[in-house]
């Protein structure tokens, strides 16, 4: 036998052992055997690269390290469906559904909790991975994507093809992942979902080989082309092509009995599931009937997705312990005794302001249920009334700031410290002027401010860029060094030449948050404009209303921010927009469009119009030069042809999704 014969046929029975182990569950190979025939294909690769092949299983302990991920645009959206939560959500779908469809069937499918994934194969190769990103743009991580073993390298069948399904981390996974975290002095991650989706986005893909990722395939984007009829049919294709699915799961309803009974069975089943799940995914089974149903301009129609109630954990209010915002708003703040909630260890959550108190009647002492809002912030859900113990006391508002003692103000429900020099607002200030979305300065956590603060060190946003001239004493500071102020001075240097959004967001006009400071930045260019526009001016602008025109010009009056605004231009901060090339806009930029059918949102006059702002150019008809072709409502045969040759095309919801982010 050759030797290229010899890799051929040791790829083909690891292959099929892996085939056995991962989609039949039925394994014929011995660990044994394995370890001996892949060690004899990686030591007959490594002498004769030449015949090592794409689909060959040693490419699954990753590749050499990236800098970046590549950016790829997906051929069809990665959409997801809207989120329901109980029983009447569940029928007013079926409702909704039943108006179009008379007696639909819907498949149900565990709704796995990890991220989703498309994954190309050409002629049966794998060939690219990439994540979902913005649903039209992703990273391509098709390194990463080769690591994980129940992620065929090559399908049953040479065909080009697209596969989408979740990409997660069993709770196995999980755990050992953590054991080796923690040997290692590195922070534990929250849950299986968070470690699945650090561990995809490694820029090294030997370091995501050892995370044990899995691949659970749901979905083809054009089931029609394979002649498939329903997504059930997709389910058992994709299956049968190498895919794991969860074929012991799935299941087929016809009514909302069917579907509740499913749910429920489900939820008992939950806790001893190898990887976690967060709901049921509801889809109408008939592709002519999704067809038929289609989609509105965000989520598909014909599918949608219940989400188990968060779990809710009980818990005793050791402390309600108020903190002072930049603004110099109170907030009180319950610290009880730490909980594990849905896999990450809390200890506080807020409690808002006063009347939230009030109106939760919530005492120091109170057993009280926590859950996480939106799966990552905690907040309290009851206060267990039933189990209190009567000597708890009433809670109190504290009449002055805990920080500097000026009596505080009440505004509304909330409270407020008036002094403009307490010194937690100017902390929190500080905190926020560094922070990621603001000017991004990396070093100086909340520990770190508060500490300099205290000693001194910073105590205003001008300190910040003059720490280069104490680097010496810096180095010196206990749990610092050359190398961690080297950084941050580095990265404070850095800062110096943001563009302008990011500094108009980071001095903290009351309400500016940094969507707003974009659409100032991007209208007015520089920050002198901006200071000179007058409220009517500011008014006028679609996202600005009178509350924050007002702030913005009253800031701009206060001589304290124009001292601090002189002083940030001589240390030589950029205070102009620099603007950003957006990856919609070189989508545009230099491509040949041909529009056919109508855009229910705009006139055709207007696409070209814009198209041409972008430095696209517009053409009438389609040939093998058109780059892209957007189809509207009743297309003509330029469609047909575009389809024909191969052409990009965006269909009404892409592009519109593509102009909103220009
Ligand atoms: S189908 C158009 N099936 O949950 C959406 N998604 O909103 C096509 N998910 O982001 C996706 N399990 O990442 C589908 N069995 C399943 C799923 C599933 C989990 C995720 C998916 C998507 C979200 C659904």
């Amino acid at each position: 036998m050759s030797i290229q014969e010899r890799i051929d046929e040791l790829i083909s029975k690891i292959n099929q052992a892996s085939y056995e182990y991962y989609i039949l569950d039925n394994p014929t190979m011995t660990d044994q055997e394995y370890d001996d025939y892949y060690k004899e294909l990686l030591i007959l690769e490594e002498k004769h690269p030449k015949f090592k092949r794409p689909d060959s299983p040693t490419n699954r302990v990753g590749g050499n390290a990236l800098d970046k991920f590549e950016k790829v645009t997906h051929a069809h959206p990665m959409l997801s469906f809207d989120d329901i939560f109980n029983e009447e959500e569940i029928r007013a779908f079926d409702d909704r559904i039943k108006k179009t469809i008379a007696s639909p069937t819907y498949t149900l499918e565990p709704k796995m909790d990890g991220l989703s994934g498309s994954l190309i194969y050409e002629k049966g190769l794998l060939v690219r991975g990439a994540t979902r990103g913005d649903g039209i743009i992703g990273e391509d991580i098709t390194l990463n994507i080769k690591t994980i073993k129940s992620v065929p390298l090559r399908l049953t069948k040479p065909i080009d093809i697209e596969v989408r399904g979740e990409i997660y981390m069993s709770k196995d996974a999980f755990l050992k992942a953590n054991i080796d975290r923690r040997e290692n002095n590195e922070n534990e991650f929250a849950n299986p979902r968070n470690a699945a989706a650090g561990s995809v986005r490694q820029l090294d893909s030997k370091i995501t080989a050892k995370r044990n990722l899995d691949f659970m395939a749901y979905f083809i984007p054009n089931p029609e082309d394979f002649g498939l009829k329903t997504q059930s049919e997709s389910l058992a294709f994709l299956r049968e092509l190498g895919f794991v699915t969860n074929y012991k799961l799935n299941q087929k309803a016809n009514d909302v009995d069917d579907i509740l009974k499913y749910i429920n069975d489900l939820a008992e089943k939950r806790p001893h599931l190898p990887y976690n799940i967060d709901g049921v995914v509801l889809k109408v089974d008939n592709l002519n009937d999704e067809k038929v149903l289609g989609y509105t301009s965000r989520v598909p129609r014909w599918g949608i997705a219940y989400k188990f109630p968060a779990e809710e954990v009980l818990t005793t209010l050791r402390e309600i312990k108020f903190t002072v915002g930049r603004t110099g708003k109170i907030t009180p703040n319950a610290i009880f005794h730490p909980v594990h909630v849905d896999g990450s260890l809390v200890s506080k959550a807020t409690l808002h302001n006063y009347d939230y108190c009030v109106e939760k009647d919530i005492r120091v002492g109170d057993v009280i249920s926590i859950r996480k809002a939106g799966d990552v912030i905690p907040e309290v859900v009851e206060v267990k009334l039933d189990r209190r113990n009567e000597n708890v006391k009433e809670f109190t508002m504290i009449d002055k700031c805990p920080m500097c003692n000026t009596p505080l103000i009440r505004k509304d429900a909330n409270h407020f410290c008036p002094n403009e020099h307490c010194p937690a607002r100017k902390i929190e200030a500080l905190i926020h002027f560094v922070s990621r979305p603001a000017m991004n300065i990396d070093g100086l956590g909340e520990n770190i401010i508060e500490d300099f603060y205290n000693m001194k060190i910073i105590s205003s946003i001008e300190d910040i860029y003059n720490l280069k001239n104490q680097k010496e004493e810096l180095i010196e500071l206990e749990g610092f060094g050359k190398k961690s102020i080297d950084n941050l001075l580095n990265s404070i240097e850095n800062s110096k030449s943001n563009s302008l959004e990011k500094l108009l967001f980071a001095i903290g006009i009351l309400g500016i948050g940094a969507k707003t400071a974009k659409v100032l930045a991007k209208k007015y260019h520089s920050l002198d404009n901006l200071m000179n526009a007058s409220l009517e001016e500011l008014t006028s602008i679609k996202d600005i209303g009178d509350v924050l025109a007002n702030n913005i010009v009253n800031y701009f009056k206060d001589e304290k921010n124009i001292e601090l605004i002189n002083n940030l231009k001589k240390i030589g901060l950029n205070m102009e927009y620099k603007g950003e090339k957006s990856l919609y806009n070189s989508l545009i930029s230099n491509k040949k469009f041909v529009i056919t059918g109508t855009i229910s949102f705009m006139g055709r006059n207007e696409i070209k119009a814009l198209i041409e702002k972008y430095d696209g150019i517009t053409v009438d008809s389609v040939s093998k030069n058109t780059d892209i072709v957007i189809v509207g409502d009743s297309p003509g045969s330029k469609y047909d042809k575009a389809q024909k040759l191969g052409i990009e095309i965006w269909n009404e919801e892409r592009f519109k999704k593509i102009i909103e982010s220009l």
